[in-house]
């Protein structure tokens, strides 16, 4: 006799013979990116066809359930998907409606301005941005199909959160560390390999004597600028968004308890906002840095000028109308 998969309701089951057999799809489903959102319609399609050959029963049955307790989609999501797997130049929006998020992943989204994290990701690329605090940025400021523009990728936490959360994403940095990012120096301008202006521009720079010679000695990185000329190539970045439009800006900022050439404290914020004609503040947020971010020699550099900064902000700015 053929051998059938006992299926076990969602809310008794633990790990039944059904969820091995569909571990695989839900891995590739997992990595699918926005840019192939039919490609999770395809994963979701085969992992249905694996179902009918498992059950010999043409509905499937425990597929639904599959899906919902494996990513918490909804019949009519697992629909959408295999929709747009089966129509692919529809427009995104279109096929996804204004449906605010359907991550793969769990994650914690916070109630409210202060993002308070007790561990990071474990990456060691300098001035890494947590996936967590992006993926909250997006879930709060973007929507399914949204366009993400992010010219200083670093380690791409921005690709990774857009993957996991289905917005498209357009990324660029002056030493790009994979081939999933364009190689540009925000210097130069808007980058021509952007066609479309981003619904979000999410900037995450070296914040000048604070990254000097973490990432290059070249005088184009903007970690090995003086203060004023950091200034201007922001300056120059913001004015590009701003002609071309864009609707919102985010930037991570880190307030420069350095001293530095001017000033004992640098407060980056005030001076970005001084530049940003066209904008006003929507949400500021606060990152506290997780502890061990700040070590003792850290502490030592703070004394003299008695100014500890052991947070970051998150500051979205919005288009005025
Ligand atoms: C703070 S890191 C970005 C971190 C990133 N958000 C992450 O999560 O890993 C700043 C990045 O800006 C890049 N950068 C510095 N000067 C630049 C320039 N002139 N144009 C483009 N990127 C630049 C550096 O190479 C570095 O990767």
């Amino acid at each position: 006799m053929e051998q059938r998969t006992r299926l076990v309701p969602a809310r008794r089951r633990k790990l039944t013979a059904l969820d091995r057999e569909l571990d695989p799809y839900a891995q590739r489903i997992r990595q699918s990116g926005v840019e192939a959102i039919w490609k999770i319609g395809e994963e979701l399609q085969a992992a249905k066809a694996k179902v009918i050959e498992l059950t010999g029963d043409r509905r499937a049955p425990g597929f639904a359930q599959w899906t919902h307790h494996t990513f918490g989609w909804s019949k009519s999501t697992v629909s959408r998907y295999i929709k747009a797997s089966q129509q692919r130049n529809e427009n995104l929006k279109q096929i996804w409606g204004n449906k605010s998020v359907a991550s793969t992943q769990p994650t914690q989204w916070f109630t409210y301005n202060i993002w308070h994290i007790s561990q990071g990701d474990g990456k060691e690329f300098f001035g890494h941005f947590a996936l967590l605090h992006m993926k909250n940025l997006l879930y709060r400021h973007t929507q399914e199909g949204d366009l993400v523009f992010d010219p200083f990728a670093g380690s791409e936490t921005t690709i990774q959160a857009c993957q996991e959360m289905n917005r498209r994403y357009w990324v660029s940095d002056l030493i790009p560390q994979s081939k999933r990012a364009h190689r540009h120096n925000i210097l130069d301008g808007w980058p021509k390999g952007l066609k479309e202006t981003p619904d979000l521009a999410f900037l995450d720079p070296p914040y000048w004597i604070q990254a000097r010679g973490k990432y290059s000695d070249l005088p184009e990185d903007l970690g090995n600028m003086s203060l004023a000329d950091f200034y201007a190539a922001m300056r120059g970045l913001f004015r590009t968004l701003e002609a071309h439009k864009v609707p919102k800006i985010a930037a991570v900022i880190q307030g420069s308890q350095y001293k530095n050439e001017n000033h004992d404290y640098e407060d980056h914020i005030l001076e970005f906002a001084k530049m940003l004609r066209s904008y006003r503040v929507k949400m500021r947020y606060i990152l506290p840095l997780e502890s061990k971010q700040y070590v003792p020699q850290q502490v030592i550099v703070m004394k003299p000028i008695e100014c500890m900064v052991v947070h970051r902000d998150l500051v979205v700015w919005e288009r005025e109308k």
